[in-house]
């Protein structure tokens, strides 16, 4: 092995995965490892998985096959699996590929330096116990050498797992009981990203909104609700914008409906997955809200905060959906105008309830739906971003834009994908600066520099900064690993 001893970390799925593959990179920045530009120049890779369809869980199976070259070419390298599909079917994934040498779950992440100096030693390793202690969210976060994911932006996690237990979803099952850290610990948390440069905070949980639910019925001290915690993180100096991901309907409570309306770094943007717009099929999902429901959340929402977007999850193609359910989904989606969505076939998932429901939907005819789904909302994005044409907006620089050269590429407060050029070493990424709007594509903005004076003045340096990738899989300057998400892949925790 070379002197340096470098990883490479390749993440599947949604930014809670993300966010764990950030936190793994800091326990091996620790451990004197540093981040290799890809799978070839690696001695360790890690490959972060999502079982959330199952494209995804066999995309994995495919990859470790081709692995077994990747490992035989140099000796001493070593490999490891984690994430959901590990803490689902680790032991599976040992016996059947030899050549992994350490698999551990989503709540493991801190055993990585011993499992992987076992590993180093010839030893494999299995670690998919559940815990149900806070302290798998005290991972070096608060090491002052922490390394984000891109340079400006920080990912905190105020709760882990989800009790809802919908029918069609594996997460219950691979990311365990919903639990929430307190409220001191996330403020603490939020200094300390705040003091290295972050400006935009985005708060993950798969059910966000639900934090401190449990620990209120319980009369149990530490947390607080929702809303009295964006109120707290709204006061922290440097924090500029407040993102959270994702929320479930049913815990869009009053509360949080006012702190749209009353705090301005909380973003004008909300990513609410709906699922379906049929009552019948909500229900065979166990969403526990109806159309109605839903549409009310929208309403009281866009009240507090007029000039709100709106993204969305939908599905496809769930066991017993008629054309008539899924034309009540198009109707819902051109009535409530949503600015972007992610649309999925519904697939099949062990251990949960739909899998064994009756009524399945024949694939070409789920594919269709899906496309004519998909038209729709091309159409509501497309016009959408037509509608803020030649309007100014505000720009978080995340890196350059995947068409190369001069232009970069960030992110506006309604969490809208810009592209603009700028003179090579004028802006840098995790700068804030002033754009307007020129042009809409289907997929992003174009925009012009409106002020480089106060993007100078906004300016600040970011040098401790280091990156593994945007949202979008680009590399920063920093490349240590990259976000990769099987097709349709949602971006968020839910
Ligand atoms: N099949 C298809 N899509 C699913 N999702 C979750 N489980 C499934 C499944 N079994 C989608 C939901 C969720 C998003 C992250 O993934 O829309 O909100
Ligand atoms: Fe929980 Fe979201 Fe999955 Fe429902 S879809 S079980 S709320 S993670």
């Amino acid at each position: 092995m070379s002197e340096l001893r470098r990883f490479y970390i390749r993440t599947y799925g949604c930014q809670m995965n993300a966010h764990d593959s950030e936190k793994v990179a800091n326990l091996l920045y620790h451990e004197g490892w540093v981040a290799a530009r890809d799978s070839d120049g690696a001695d360790l890779l890690v490959i972060n998985t999502c079982s959330i369809r199952d494209k995804a869980e066999h995309q994995l199976y495919s990859d470790l096959g081709l692995l077994r070259k990747w490992k035989a070419a140099r000796p001493g390298r070593v490999l490891g699996v984690a994430g959901c599909v590990a803490q689902q079917a680790g032991d599976a994934i040992q016996r059947r590929f030899g050549h992994v040498d350490f698999v551990f779950g989503t709540h493991n992440l801190r055993l990585v330096p011993s499992m992987l100096a076992a590993a180093l030693k010839g030893n494999p390793s299995l670690e998919v116990g559940e815990s149900a202690s806070l302290e798998r969210f005290d991972l070096p976060e608060r090491h002052p050498d922490y390394r984000g994911a891109s340079p400006g932006r920080g990912y905190l996690t105020v709760m882990e797992g989800c009790d809802m237990f919908c029918s069609f979803c594996v997460v219950p099952g691979t990311r365990g009981r919903e639990i929430s850290r307190p409220a001191d610990g996330i403020i603490a948390e939020a200094q300390s990203h705040a003091a290295r440069g972050v400006r935009e905070l985005t708060l993950l949980g798969q059910t966000v909104n639900a934090y401190g639910r449990h620990d209120r019925r319980r009369g149990q001290a530490g947390t607080v609700s929702f809303g009295a915690l964006l109120r707290r993180l709204a006061e922290i100096p440097g924090i500029e914008r407040l993102r959270y991901t994702s929320p479930h309907p049913l815990f869009f409570d009053d509360d949080l409906v006012a702190a749209h309306a009353d705090l301005d770094v909380l973003c004008p943007h909300v990513h609410l997955p709906l699922q379906s717009g049929s009552n019948p099929i909500l229900e065979r999902m166990r969403r526990r809200y109806s159309v109605d429901d839903y549409r009310a959340k929208v309403a009281a929402l866009r009240a507090a905060r007029p000039d709100l977007v709106l993204t969305t999850d939908l599905i496809v193609g769930f066991p017993g959906e008629t054309d008539e359910d899924f034309q009540g989904t198009l109707d819902l989606v051109a009535e409530l105008g949503f600015v972007d969505a992610y649309s999925f076939k519904y697939s099949p998932r062990p251990g949960t309830t739909a899998a064994s429901m009756s009524g399945a939907v024949p694939g070409d005819v789920a594919q269709a739906r899906l496309e004519e789904l998909q038209e729709l909302q091309r159409g509501l994005t497309l016009a959408a971003h037509r509608r803020r044409v030649g309007a100014s907006t505000e720009v978080l620089v995340t890196g350059h834009s995947r068409h190369g050269g001069s232009q970069l590429s960030g992110r506006d407060p309604y969490h809208r994908v810009v592209n603009f050029s700028a003179a090579s070493g004028a802006v840098e990424p995790g700068e804030l600066i002033s754009v307007r709007i020129v042009e809409a594509t289907p997929h992003s903005l174009i925009a012009e520099v409106a002020d480089t004076e106060t993007a100078g003045r906004m300016r600040r340096s970011l040098k401790s900064e280091s990156g593994m990738a945007d949202d979008e899989g680009r590399s920063t300057r920093f490349q240590a690993g990259a976000v990769r998400r099987p097709s349709g892949a949602s971006p968020h925790g839910d």
